[in-house]
């Protein structure tokens, strides 16, 4: 249920927020003068004939999310979803409109680029490091972090270099080690699809978890089960207009109407 005390501290506001990728390649005469000074002096159109595809993944999208919330995101594929995600993470610039971040956002699976020849038990103090912590808190929690992802399961799995491990042991390990931490601002792109249902659960409770710590945390998943058990607000985008901001079981209700249950 949505946190209803008096005061609501915003951590990330979307303002009419368009996001646009360009594919270059396509067109001739890129490689002229004149095209060089028209991409200065007519950048619009300069575009066009050298046949840069412009897509416009989303388009004039607002929220405001605040601390302590869980915010599902959900839309059929190719809807925005990832390059919204991407732009609150700064990781991606806006055309239009702004995006404001109170805290440090954190993009699962891209902020933890683990190295493949190095082992698991590498992986985990690096990806720590990376995210801030002390050699200390990653001795303490690293035993925590291991059990979590399951990795060690079938065999001492965490002390051969990650390049033996499986997409899906990848995936946990790496979602394991982002939770270890306390986010201000938690992205999670289709991470837990990776694992069994065990590692889901586990999955949901830390999310439950890290939003007591007043993080907020945005899933995206096309599980509606694991979005139902984990958030209280779901955002709607269909190709890159946010159709509906609410309740989960509202807007799931609707999402599933438009896809025929399917999902
Ligand atoms: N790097 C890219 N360059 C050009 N177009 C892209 C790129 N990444 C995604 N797109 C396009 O942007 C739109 C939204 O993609 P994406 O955010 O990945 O959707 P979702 O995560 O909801 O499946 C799609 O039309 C996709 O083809
Ligand atoms: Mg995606």
């Amino acid at each position: 249920m949505a946190e209803h005390s008096a005061e609501k501290i915003p951590t990330v506001i979307a303002d009419k927020v368009d996001i646009v990728y360009r594919v270059y390649g396509t067109g001739a005469g890129r490689g002229s003068a004149t095209a060089a000074l028209n991409r200065i002096l007519r950048p619009k159109k300069a575009e066009k004939a050298a046949g840069v595809r412009r897509v416009h993944a989303v388009k004039k999208v607002s929220f405001v999310a605040y601390k302590g919330e869980a915010i599902g995101l959900i839309g059929t594929n190719g809807s925005g979803k990832s390059t919204l995600l991407k732009a609150v993470a700064g990781l991606l610039p806006v055309e239009n409109g702004k995006i404001y971040t109170d805290g440090q956002p954190s993009l699962l699976g891209v902020n933890a680029a683990l190295m493949n020849d190095l082992t698991g038990e590498r992986n985990v103090h690096l990806g720590g490091l990376a995210m801030g912590m002390s050699r200390e808190q990653i001795r303490e929690r690293y035993q925590e972090i291991v059990d979590f992802s399951g990795i060690n399961e079938k065999g001492d799995f965490i002390t051969l270099p990650m390049r033996t491990y499986s997409s899906g042991m990848a995936a946990r390990l790496r979602f394991s080690i982002a939770a270890a931490k306390d986010h201000d601002v938690l992205l999670i792109d289709e991470a837990l699809a990776t694992g069994d249902r065990a590692f889901q659960k586990r999955s949901e409770e830390r999310i439950r978890e890290l939003r007591k710590h007043a993080g907020t945390v945005f899933l995206v998943s096309h599980n509606n089960n694991s979005i139902r058990d984990t958030c209280e607000r779901v955002l709607w985008l269909e190709r890159g207009v946010l159709r509906m901001d609410g309740p989960t079981e509202e807007v799931l209700e609707a999402y599933e109407a438009f896809t025929g249950g399917k999902s």
